[in-house]
């Protein structure tokens, strides 16, 4: 549904946190010569790095310290050239490849490993608390300790239509894998580790095809798509690596994750994308500190959302804005739409607020911090000024220098307390009880 964006493949991890990495492992790296060099490291290899057993953990920290030692960041070379001035600077390169991309997250893993590895001893206790039902949480891990190795098998040793929750534990590391979750699996938690990364990534983009050669388009380009009701994910990074495009390429959506179950609720997550990230398609959901990323349209579709804490990023733009939102509200007598709350806006790239995907496209930002890299009007129409008058944009209570509100597009609103309250909290996805049912499970 986007418009195709012009850019090589951006990694994203700060080089904050490169510094301190480097920092804590004593190499003197100074913070102006900082470049990814070229010669992938293969996702293959990624995944013997993170081996979770001690005996690994040697060998692999020798490997990813002779890794670190040929990583060196330019930040002259970054190719772009607005940061926000209170954004994460971005490491990045042009030779970047999508193990990069995932590797950068890696190292973040990896460092959190040996603290994992630190508490997992003596843990069979601590894994009772997360039992919900009886015999309801599923191990899995790559290194065969659990009860599966991939989390599709994990999904589909489950019953059909299962009543009661099921916890599907999930290890520290890079999951390559398409993970889908049938209408039929419903209660399904998937719980990454609090001590180190769980990565779920794929790469198929709207132009990729299935085994029978027919396009996926962007609903099937998503790395996790879920339809079933009640689920729950916590602490798990969901990523799209596929690099984006050369100018003038079509059909590059890649969306990291599709939730189209109702009563969903997302805690700790991190969403990594180019185009179209999370498709937030239908239903009622709630993200609680979750970090989004994209170019354009990464919050996207027909949900009625309620984001708190939300951390929205925008990539580089390459003189082009992009957009945060594209929600596709279709009728003023829907309740869709999407409340962003105490969040912030940061990253590298201009964005919009939203752009009007839908004739009746609903967005509000309450109590957010805007950097300045929001586009002064605000919000586009789609190309469609009828739109104008029918969409729901709005501010209220936003803080920052992208927040300003007295150059956006007239059709725009400034909310009062009294017009804001519905927006405010969980109360506009309905989310009084059902939402309070879930607070034992994370
Ligand atoms: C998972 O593995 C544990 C121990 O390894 C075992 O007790 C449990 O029954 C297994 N669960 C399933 C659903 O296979
Ligand atoms: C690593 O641990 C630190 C401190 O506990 C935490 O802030 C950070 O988010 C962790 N990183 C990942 C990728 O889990
Ligand atoms: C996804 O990754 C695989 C393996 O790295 C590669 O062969 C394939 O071309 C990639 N697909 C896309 C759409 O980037
Ligand atoms: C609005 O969108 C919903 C969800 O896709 C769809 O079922 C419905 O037909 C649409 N309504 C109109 C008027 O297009
Ligand atoms: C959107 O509005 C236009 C008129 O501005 C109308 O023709 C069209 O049917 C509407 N679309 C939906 C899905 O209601
Ligand atoms: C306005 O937002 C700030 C946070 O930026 C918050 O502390 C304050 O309570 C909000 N005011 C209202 C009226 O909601
Ligand atoms: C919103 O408030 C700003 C700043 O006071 C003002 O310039 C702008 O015209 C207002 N917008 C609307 C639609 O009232």
């Amino acid at each position: 549904m986007a418009a195709h964006r012009c850019c090589t493949i951006v990694t994203l991890l700060g080089l904050l946190f490169f510094f301190s990495l480097i920092l804590a492992q004593g190499a003197a790296a100074a913070a102006s010569e900082v470049e990814v060099e070229g010669g992938g490291l293969h996702l293959d290899e990624l995944n013997r790095l993170l081996a979770p057993d001690a005996d690994h953990l040697a060998a692999s920290e020798s490997n990813l310290q002779r890794w670190l030692a040929h990583v060196r960041l330019t930040s002259s070379q970054l190719p772009y050239t607005h940061v926000g001035s209170n954004s994460p600077k971005y490491a990045s390169s042009s030779l970047a490849s999508e193990d990069k991309h995932v590797a950068l997250t890696v190292l973040d893993t990896r460092f959190n490993n040996s603290k994992r590895l630190e508490s997992a001893r003596g843990s069979s206790s601590n894994r009772k608390s997360h039992r919900v039902c009886t015999k309801n949480v599923i191990y899995v891990e790559k290194d065969g300790s659990g009860n599966f190795t991939t989390v599709q098998a994990a999904i589909n040793s489950l019953p059909r239509r299962n009543k009661c929750r099921v916890d599907i534990q999930i290890g520290v590391g890079v999951f390559r894998e398409k993970v889908m979750i049938k209408r039929s699996r419903p209660h399904v938690t998937l719980k990454g580790s609090s001590q180190g990364s769980t990565i779920i990534v794929y790469n198929d983009t709207a132009s990729s095809r299935d085994k029978h050669g027919r396009l996926l388009g962007t609903i099937h380009s998503a790395s996790v798509s879920i339809n079933s009701n009640y689920f729950i994910a916590k602490n798990i990074a969901f990523m799209n690596t596929a690099p984006a495009q050369k100018p003038g390429a079509v059909r590059q959506q890649a969306v990291a994750l599709r939730i189209s179950g109702d009563k969903a609720a997302f805690f700790d997550c991190k969403f990594y994308a180019h185009q179209d990230t999370l498709y937030d398609h239908r239903g009622r959901h709630y993200f609680k500190n979750c970090y989004i990323t994209g170019t354009v349209d990464f919050i996207f579709g027909y949900g009625r959302s309620f984001y708190e804490g939300a951390e929205l990023v925008a990539l580089p733009d390459f003189g082009n804005p992009g957009s945060i939102t594209a929600q596709k509200r279709n009728e003023t007598t829907l309740d869709t739409g999407f409340s962003f709350v105490n969040s912030r806006i940061t990253g590298a790239g201009m964005v919009y607020l939203g752009r009007a995907w839908g004739n009746d496209s609903r967005v509000v930002f309450a109590n957010t911090y805007m950097d300045d890299i929001v586009v002064p009007e605000g919000w586009g129409d789609w190309g469609i000024p009828a739109r104008q008058k029918t969409v729901f944009y709005a501010q209220f209570n936003c803080t920052g220098p992208g927040a300003d509100t007295s150059h956006r597009v007239s059709w725009a609103r400034n909310l009062t307390a009294e017009e804001a309250a519905p927006f405010l909290t969980p109360g506009f996805i309905n989310g009084e009880k059902w939402l309070e049912g879930y607070k034992e499970h994370h």
